[in-house]
């Protein structure tokens, strides 16, 4: 099977009803990002951020994954496909998606402030007071700016070894997951799928397709599954 690598960002979840993080100038659901996504951000404010972060998740049982996701999901018939994704929520995971990196951590985890490998599958609000086992308070399983992005380099081997490779919904200013568009040395076919991308610098054999996630894969399954 032909190895089919997705980097997806906010874009791909817009339709099912998540704001992105750019289009609103820099605020995300009104806040500054620096505050709610830096590590500065937690220790300026910790309760601000969980607050937050309680809100993003109760948003998760409110949205469904969309069209995009399902293509995405569909195309494992025919291909071995990876996603990896920047968001923190888990569309790709419900629409069926089987090998899913997310770069940037998950809403539905939380880990311990002193140790991020003490990672917990967690659903409800974090509270301040919430404790690991090792005594520590429990922060969301995020990866904010300014600190490592340990999947890095599994996502970089992942769009090294990519037949195809497909962007979508993202604005490709966050790096280092920008610079994985450049990883992807072996790939015959590469597509970015945004509405906005033809302002976007990527390689010249990208195929840019200026639409929305939902009507960007249906018109390159139709090209992939023929
Ligand atoms: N379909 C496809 N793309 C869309 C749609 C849609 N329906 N609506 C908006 N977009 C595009 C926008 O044009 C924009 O290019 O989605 C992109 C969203 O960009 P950002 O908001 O910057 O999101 P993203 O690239 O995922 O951000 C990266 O920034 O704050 C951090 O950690 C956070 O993972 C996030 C990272």
């Amino acid at each position: 099977m032909q190895k089919l690598v997705i980097l997806s960002g906010a874009g791909i979840s817009q339709e099912s009803g998540i704001s992105t993080f750019r289009d609103a100038n820099g605020l995300w659901e009104n806040h500054d990002i620096m505050e709610v996504a830096s590590i500065q951000g937690w220790h300026n404010n910790p309760e601000l951020v969980l607050d937050f972060y309680n809100q993003r998740r109760r948003q998760l049982v409110e949205v469904i994954p969309n069209k995009a996701h399902t293509i995405i999901a569909q195309l494992e018939d025919q291909y071995e496909v990876t996603v990896i994704t920047q968001n923190v929520d888990d569309l790709h995971e419900r629409s069926g998606s089987s090998r899913v990196i997310h770069l940037h951590g998950e809403l539905y985890k939380a880990c311990s402030e002193g140790n991020k490998n003490l990672v917990l599958d967690w659903k409800e609000d974090i509270k301040l007071g919430d404790l690991a086992e090792d005594g520590s308070q429990l922060r969301p399983f995020i990866v904010w700016f300014g600190e490592d992005v340990p999947l890095l380099d599994l996502a970089a081997d992942m769009v090294y070894d990519a037949d195809i490779l497909i962007v979508i919904g993202t604005s490709l200013q966050v790096y280092p997951a920008a610079n994985l568009i450049h990883f992807a040395h072996n790939a015959k076919r590469k597509y970015i799928i945004d509405p906005h991308c033809q302002d976007y610098t990527v390689p010249s054999d990208f195929v840019k397709l200026a639409m929305k996630a939902t009507e960007g894969m249906a018109k390159v399954r139709d090209e992939l599954v023929g």
